[in-house]
C-alpha cells in the first residue's frame, strides 16, 4: 500500500510552507471561499490553509494514514474527511469547487480512467462550479530520464533512500525506509498525460478557463507542471 509508511515522513520530506501558499493563492485568483471537495488531500497541508481562510472544505484520500495526518492538523475539527478513492464518488453531493492538487492527478494511470474521472468531477460540481488540478509536465520525463537519488534521516532515525526515473509515459518513485528491525519499500508509479490529449477529454465536460505552466507562465511551456482550472460545461 503506497503512503503508508510515506505519510509519516511525508511533511518532513516534501513539506514547502511557499509553494502550499502559491496553491492557495492560485484558487483564491479564481474563487472566492465557497463548499469544496479536495481530492487526494494528502497530509491536508493545502486543505487546513483554505479552511482557515474561509472555505468549507470536505477532503478525502485513499490513504488512511495520510487521512490521519491530515486530521491531526485541522484542530478546529471544521473539514469533513473521508478515506476513499477519488475515481467513485457516489456517495458525495456536489461542490462549488473540486480541488486535485500536487501530482495526485498523475497517480490515475490509464487514458480510460482519465476520462471517467473527469466525468465523475464533472457530475460532482454544481453548474458554473470549477475544477483545479496540476499535473506533471511533459518535461518532467525528460528530467528524470537520469535517476534522481536522494539520502537521508528522518529525527526518529529512520533513514531513507528515494530515487525518481522516468520511462515513455511513466515516473517511478522507490522509498526505502530503513526501521530499526526491517526495511519497508513503497513503489509509485505516476503516468504523465500530453496537454493535448488532455484538452481534448477535458473539453468533453470543462470549458477550460485556464492553463498555466508553473503557476504563473500563461499556457504550456517549458517547467515542472501545468494547472488548469476548468468550469463544469452546461449541458444542452
Ligand atoms: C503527492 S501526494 C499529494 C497530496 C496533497 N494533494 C498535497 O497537496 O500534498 C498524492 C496523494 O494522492 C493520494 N492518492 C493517490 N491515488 C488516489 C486515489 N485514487 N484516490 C484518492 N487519493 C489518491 C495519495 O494517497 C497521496 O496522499
Amino acid at each position: 500500500m503506497i503512503y503508508n509508511t510515506l505519510a509519516h515522513y511525508y511533511d518532513a520530506l516534501v513539506k514547502d510552507e511557499e509553494a502550499s501558499r502559491e496553491w492557495v493563492s492560485w484558487i483564491e485568483s479564481e474563487l472566492a471561499p465557497c463548499d469544496c471537495l479536495e481530492l487526494a488531500c494528502g497530509s491536508g497541508e493545502i486543505t487546513e490553509m483554505l479552511a482557515l481562510k474561509g472555505y468549507t472544505m470536505t477532503a478525502l484520500d485513499l490513504s488512511e494514514e495520510m487521512v490521519k495526518q491530515a486530521k491531526s492538523k485541522n484542530l478546529e475539527g471544521s473539514i469533513e474527511f473521508l478515506c476513499q478513492d477519488m475515481r467513485h464518488l457516489n456517495n458525495l453531493g456536489s461542490y462549488s469547487g473540486i480541488f486535485c492538487l500536487c501530482d495526485s492527478f498523475n497517480y490515475i494511470l490509464e487514458k480510460e480512467e482519465i476520462d471517467a474521472f473527469f466525468h465523475e468531477v464533472s457530475q460532482h460540481l454544481k453548474s458554473n462550479g470549477l475544477f483545479f488540478f496540476d499535473t506533471h509536465s511533459l518535461d518532467r520525463l525528460e528530467e528524470f530520464d537520469s535517476e534522481y537519488n536522494e539520502t537521508g534521516a528522518f529525527e526518529d532515525g529512520c533513514q531513507y533512500q528515494w530515487s525518481i526515473m522516468a520511462e515513455d509515459d511513466y515516473v517511478y518513485q522507490d522509498f526505502a525506509f530503513y526501521m530499526k528491525d526491517k526495511v519497508i519499500q513503497e513503489h509509485h508509479i505516476q503516468r504523465v498525460y500530453d496537454p493535448k490529449w488532455l484538452d481534448e477529454i477535458l473539453s468533453k465536460y470543462f470549458d477550460i478557463l485556464k492553463v498555466t505552466t508553473d503557476f504563473d507562465i500563461e499556457g504550456i511551456a517549458p517547467g515542472e507542471k501545468y494547472f488548469y482550472v476548468c468550469r463544469k460545461k452546461v449541458q444542452e
